[in-house]
């Protein structure tokens, strides 16, 4: 009876072995669930049964192992894994691979990430070179361990020196070609590891893919003489400064080609494959895009609102009036925005003249044609159609002794002529204000002459007559070769001899007013008068009316009359002249000369002044 179950002790126990033994020779895991590995460094079995490798934090390593040793002989092995390499990105590099191992012991502790895959260690003095079997999918190739200079598989033997490398790929039977295999596709790859005692035999494929018939690599090695008796077999993977998330979805190993099991792929748990980047931008676009598109919308609008207080400003500064019937006179029409870039923009340095009735200012057109801007105030629209009608009729006017009126502007409550630049300015300024130099007697005359031809062809070669209303010395110019200018036709006014005279208005400045102007109303004889007022406003040097004068002397045409009278003539002339003056006749002789330019109307000067 003890014999009995001594034996039955002892086959049980032989059975148990054998089984034990037998089962030590081979496993699958198709998913590491239930598997029982050793693990190190980064590596862990995620929920899932994914055996990860490595994650994506830099410089490290992880290694797992089979927990059971084997004896190493007899000296074959057949192995099948399917690993994924998923880079952060996809399409991006990733690092540094895995390897496949087989070592004497799992304690690689001592072994360096990055291009040591974790299973090699860097070399230094006195230790001895390891004892190691790895097949490396290496992702990121080093001058110093690869020939190839891309993602390569290789085969090392105690060294990272690879032995033997290939680029990854497959032999296709379908299409009797190699077809490439991309490591960090992030998709499952195949991998396959046979060793027959003397040829050690490395494939790849896709994972839908069959084991190709020729290896891609195909090595012979004697790993007697690098094993002794016991050997692990396991992964190792590292990153460095590129990383990826490196996993083992399946693996089969045995010790004999007939015992080898297929991996059932359809079992396989799925890799991770990286979050869509794009995932993490919408989110704060949606929470911008109302700001933004609120803060643009503010932006456009203060835009034009700025742009339209821009136009407008400008369109009311350059502002002007046009009307239909301005048309014909389009030619002397100036645009504003000329003038007011002309004289500066009105600026106090332009300002040459102020009279009673608007301001001369000095301008510079292109092509520096200098001109004198005078700016009228005026509010009624009433009789504009016709002072404009007689602006542009005397702008047609040609006289040398006339200073050229070129055009016209209007504004809402503003009138401007525009004429040429009389660089000495006018005569009011010689005689009164001492302007320098002091005109001689003989200037004087020759001044005389000049407005009395002015007057001459104002009065008799215009068609119809033009009256100028408004002789003085201050609206004399005198141009650069010293010769006087008739200039301001602001107040002048067509002479009709049909119309009724007195409906013209009275205009003109009091003491070259005519006495009969205030019954009779204007006609050519009131601006002949006005230039016998002239005539002694320039030999005399005085203004007609000057109420700080004794009683005698405050009119001058009075004043003259007197002295002519009492024959003391002389007495009126311009103390300035001193000595230097033409004889009474010569005198006489010259005013002749110049009255018979206008022989008509010689009796009316006649009758006011001599
Ligand atoms: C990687 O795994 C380690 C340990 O499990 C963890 O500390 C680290 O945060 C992980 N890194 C990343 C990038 O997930
Ligand atoms: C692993 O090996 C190192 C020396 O390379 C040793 O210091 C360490 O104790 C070993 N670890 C284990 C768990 O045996
Ligand atoms: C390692 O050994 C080499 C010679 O084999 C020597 O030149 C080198 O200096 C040694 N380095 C160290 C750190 O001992
Ligand atoms: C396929 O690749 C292997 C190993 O890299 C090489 O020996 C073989 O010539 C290649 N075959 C073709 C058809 O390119
Ligand atoms: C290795 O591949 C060669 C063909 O290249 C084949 O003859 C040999 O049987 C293979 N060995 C193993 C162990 O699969
Ligand atoms: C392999 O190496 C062992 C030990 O060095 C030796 O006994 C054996 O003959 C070698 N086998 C071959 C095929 O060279």
């Amino acid at each position: 009876m003890d014999c009995t179950l001594h034996l039955v002790l002892i086959f049980s126990c032989i059975y148990l072995t054998c089984l034990s033994s037998q089962q030590e020779t081979r496993f699958v895991y198709n998913g590491f669930d239930q598997a029982d590995l050793f693990t190190d460094g980064l590596a862990k079995i995620l929920p899932g049964g994914i055996l990860q490798l490595t994650n994506t934090t830099e410089r490290q390593v992880g290694h797992a192992f089979f927990k059971q040793s084997f004896d190493f002989a007899p000296s074959e092995f057949f192995t099948h894994f399917v690993c994924a390499l998923v880079p952060p990105k996809l399409g991006a590099d990733g690092g540094h691979g895995i390897a496949f191992v087989v070592s004497p012991s799992m304690n690689l502790s001592h072994a360096s990430p990055t291009q040591y895959l974790g299973v090699f260690s860097i070399p230094t003095n006195g230790t001895s070179s390891p004892h190691l079997l790895a097949i490396e999918l290496d992702t990121v190739s080093t001058v110093e361990f690869d020939v190839l200079e891309k993602p390569h598989v290789g085969i090392s033997v105690n060294s990272p020196l690879s032995v033997e490398s290939a680029l990854p790929s497959y032999f296709s039977s379908a299409l009797g070609s190699n077809v490439s295999i991309n490591l960090l596709s992030g998709e499952p790859i195949q991998v396959w590891v046979d060793y027959d005692g003397t040829l050690l035999n490395v494939s790849l494929a896709p994972i839908n893919i069959e084991k190709p018939n020729r290896p891609l690599m195909s090595r012979s090695i004697n790993l007697s003489e690098i094993f002794e008796d016991k050997i692990f077999v396991g992964f190792s993977a590292s990153t460095g400064q590129l990383t990826s998330n490196q996993y083992i979805l399946g693996w089969s190993f045995s010790r004999s080609k007939e015992l080898f099991q297929a991996l059932d792929l359809s079992k396989l748990p799925q890799a991770p494959l990286p979050h869509d980047e794009p995932e993490k931008a919408p989110l704060p676009k949606d929470k911008l895009s109302p700001l933004l598109i609120g803060l643009v919308v503010v932006l456009v609008i203060l835009v034009l609102i700025v742009l339209g207080g821009l136009y407008l400003y400008r369109r009311n500064k350059y502002a002007e009036v046009r009307e239909s019937w301005e048309r014909e006179y389009g030619p002397h029409r100036f645009s504003y925005k000329s003038l007011y870039k002309a004289t500066n923009g009105f600026g106090r340095d332009g300002l040459i003249g102020r009279g009673g009735f608007g301001e001369v200012y000095k301008g510079t057109l292109p092509l520096s044609r200098h001109i004198a801007v005078k700016r009228l105030s005026h509010d009624a629209e009433q009789g504009m159609k016709q002072f404009v009608a007689e602006v542009v009729t005397m702008g047609s006017l040609q006289h040398r002794n006339l200073v050229p009126l070129l055009g016209y502007c209007r504004r809402k409550g503003e009138l401007l002529l525009v004429s040429e630049y009389m660089p000495c300015g006018s005569l009011d300024q010689y005689l009164f204000h001492n302007r320098n130099p002091s005109l001689s007697w003989l200037q004087r005359i020759s001044i005389l002459n000049d407005i009395a031809s002015a007057i001459s062809y104002l009065h008799t070669g215009a068609s119809p007559a033009v009256l100028h209303r408004d002789i003085k010395a201050s609206n004399v110019m005198l141009d650069s070769e010293g010769n006087g200018r008739l200039g301001d036709f602001g107040m002048a006014g067509f002479h009709d001899p049909r119309a009724n005279l007195s409906s013209t208005a009275a205009v003109g400045t009091i003491g070259y007013m005519a006495p009969e102007l205030i019954t009779m109303g204007t006609s050519t004889r009131t601006d002949v008068y006005a230039f016998g007022a002239f005539i002694l406003e320039v030999t005399c040097g005085r203004r007609p009316v000057e109420p700080e004068l004794p009683v005698e002397k405050q009119y001058l045409v009075k004043w003259v009359c007197e002295c002519w009278r009492s024959d003391s003539l002389l007495e009126t002339r311009d103390p300035r002249l001193g000595g230097e003056f033409l004889t009474e006749e010569h005198t006489l002789a010259r005013f002749l000369t110049i009255f018979s330019r206008y022989r008509s109307f010689y009796a009316s000067v006649n009758a006011s002044i001599i």
